[in-house]
This record gives C-alpha cells, sequence and structure tokens, in this order.
C-alpha cells in the first residue's frame, strides 16, 4: 500500500510548543472504567497482532515506576530549577559549575535505580516483532530519556533522541565518552583540557541529526505508533506523533493521565506503562491479561 511520507516543518530543534487550535477537544480518552479499558486493550492488541512496523515514542512516565522524577512542563519547576537554569547552552555558559552539579545529581541518581516492568515489556515486544516479521527494523523505540534503562533492560533498537546522561564529549574536541564514574563539579578532557559536557540535547540545540533521521524514517512506514508515558509538550519528538498520524498509522497512547497526544484521536490505554505494558504483551501472546 502507498503511504504518505512524514513531513517535520522546522528544524529539529529542542522546544516546548503549545498546542492552541487543532482539534484538541475531538476525541477523549475512555473513562476508567473497567470494561472500557479492556476493550481497548484488545483493540490494540488486534492491532499490534497485524502491523508489520511498530514505533514507540517514550518519556519521562516510563522512567517514574523505577523512581525517577518526570519533568513538570514549561516554565516550571525540574527537580528543583528552572529549565532556563540547566538544561540550556546559555546556562552552561553563565555557570557551568551549577549545570554540572545538576546532572551529575542526576547521574549519581541513576546507579540507584532500576528498569521496571514497563521497560521490560518494551523489550519483550521487540522480540515479538523482530522474530514475527521483518527483522530487526520491524520494532524501533525512540525514546526522550536520557536514563538508558531501556538499554539496561535490554531493547536494542534505541534511539536515544535527546543523548544519554552516561556519556560526555568535550565542549572543544571530538571526545567522546561512555562514563558511569561520578564526575567532578567541572570536568576537563582527558584528549585537549577543554571543559567536558554531558552528552545530552538542551534546549534550544539540535537533536543528532543521524538518530532524528532514523526516527523520522522509520514514523514514515509504521504501522502502529505507541507513545508511552510522555506529555508530549517537547519538540521535535512530539511532532512524530502528527507524523505518524499524518502517514496513517494508529497511535496508541498510554499514560495515566490525558494528554494532548490523546486528545488528538487514537487509541489510549489509560494506566501506568509497568501495569499496561505487560497486559499488553500478554495479550499478544494470547492469553487474558
Ligand atoms: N528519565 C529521564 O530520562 C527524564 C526524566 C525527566 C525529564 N526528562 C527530559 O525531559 C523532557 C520531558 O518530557 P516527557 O514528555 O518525557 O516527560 P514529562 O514529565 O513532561 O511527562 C511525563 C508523562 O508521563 C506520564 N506518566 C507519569 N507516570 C507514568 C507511568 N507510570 N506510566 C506512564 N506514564 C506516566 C505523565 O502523566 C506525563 O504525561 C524530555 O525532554 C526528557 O528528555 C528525562
Ligand atoms: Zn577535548
Amino acid at each position: 500500500m502507498a503511504r504518505k511520507s512524514a513531513r517535520f516543518s522546522g528544524g529539529a530543534r529542542l522546544a516546548f510548543r503549545s498546542f492552541a487550535g487543532t482539534g484538541d477537544a475531538a476525541i477523549m480518552h475512555p473513562p476508567l472504567d473497567t470494561d472500557e479499558y479492556d476493550v481497548a486493550l484488545e483493540q490494540v492488541a488486534t492491532r499490534l497482532s497485524k502491523a508489520r512496523r511498530v514505533v514507540a515514542l517514550t518519556g519521562a512516565g516510563v522512567s517514574a515506576e523505577s523512581g525517577l522524577a518526570t519533568f513538570r512542563g514549561a516554565g516550571g519547576l525540574w527537580e528543583g530549577h528552572r529549565i532556563e537554569d540547566v538544561a540550556t547552552p546559555s546556562a552552561f555558559q553563565r555557570d557551568p559549575a551549577l549545570v554540572w552539579r545538576f546532572y551529575n545529581a542526576r547521574r549519581a541518581n541513576l546507579r540507584t535505580v532500576q528498569p521496571n516492568p514497563g521497560h521490560r515489556a518494551f523489550v519483550e515486544l521487540e522480540d515479538y516483532f523482530v522474530n514475527r516479521s521483518e527483522g530487526e527494523g520491524a520494532f524501533t523505540l525512540a525514546t526522550q530519556n536520557v536514563d538508558g534503562l531501556h538499554r539496561t533492560a535490554g531493547s536494542r533498537r534505541v534511539l536515544e533522541l535527546h543523548g544519554s546522561l552516561q556519556r560526555v564529549r568535550c565542549t572543544r574536541c571530538s571526545y567522546l565518552a561512555a562514563t558511569d564514574e561520578a564526575l567532578p563539579d567541572l570536568p576537563h578532557c582527558p584528549q585537549c583540557g577543554q571543559l567536558l559536557r554531558p552528552d545530552v540535547v538542551w534546549f534550544h540545540e539540535m537533536l543528532p541529526a543521524d538518530i532524528w533521521r532514523a526516527a523520522a524514517e522509520a514514523t514514515a512506514i509504521c504501522e502502529c505508533f505507541l507513545v508511552v508515558g510522555t506529555s508530549a509538550i517537547v519538540y521535535p519528538a512530539a511532532g512524530l506523533i502528527d507524523a505518524a498520524r499524518a502517514a496513517g498509522a494508529m497511535v496508541v497512547v498510554i499514560n495515566p493521565e490525558a494528554t494532548s497526544a490523546s486528545r488528538r484521536g487514537g487509541l489510549a490505554l489509560r494506566g501506568r506503562s509497568g501495569v499496561v505494558l505487560p497486559q499488553l504483551m500478554q495479550r499478544l501472546r494470547g492469553g487474558a491479561a
């Protein structure tokens, strides 16, 4: 079947965008009624069982059950800090030690957490689609998370749209390294002596071009697009949802709350990813959840 290719307006620069207008009120979540949830679960499982290519976009909510704090939206505080003080290039220029303290604290916190049943269900989903249909390209996990928990759980095709807390890179040369070690407040490059920075994408920065392209390409040809644990307000990642819809994919939103993504149509499974995803996996395997 011919498919419309996904189109992305604007560059792949990290930013918030609001959803004013554009049919936001069209379709609401099903109410929190067990029967309706069960019907929706069955519908999603049926559609997934027929899909050959699936993409999942995940966000901070997937790691919430591992004990990591989610993110508090535009203008809000992020673990007690204003975004513009800790997650922009100008913040780093102004006060690199403050920014590094924030990231070092998050890096240290990572050493205390483990993947949860939601992360593990994504590994099973990948196995299910890869074994059943199109090989390694059948399941793509595009994540906004920088905590590395999808990889720790065992997911293989993970596109880290916003980088990783577990990597550092040089602000001058091409030095890039994976490290779980504790770092000083102002770590320096072992190659050139210049300041290192976390290998994450800050607001106003471009997403890594190859990773973004891979996510966009997978989205353009998927039949089912799962939106899990994300408020879908951070762009360009959230734009993948519209691109998936434009390309004719079924969008499934898994989140305990209604979000801008679920209000824009598709199917919604209202609940925690650590509960909903294992149930979905069980249905796919043919058992009752
Ligand atoms: N763990 C991480 O790596 C991490 C943590 C915080 C922020 N961030 C960054 O901040 C931005 C945050 O945007 P975002 O949309 O990912 O997060 P967000 O905090 O804006 O949204 C989290 C969403 O998850 C939902 N949620 C909460 N608990 C859930 C659960 N158990 N199961 C499923 N959903 C649940 C919430 O209702 C909310 O819609 C991203 O750019 C990301 O890079 C990453
Ligand atoms: Zn260097």
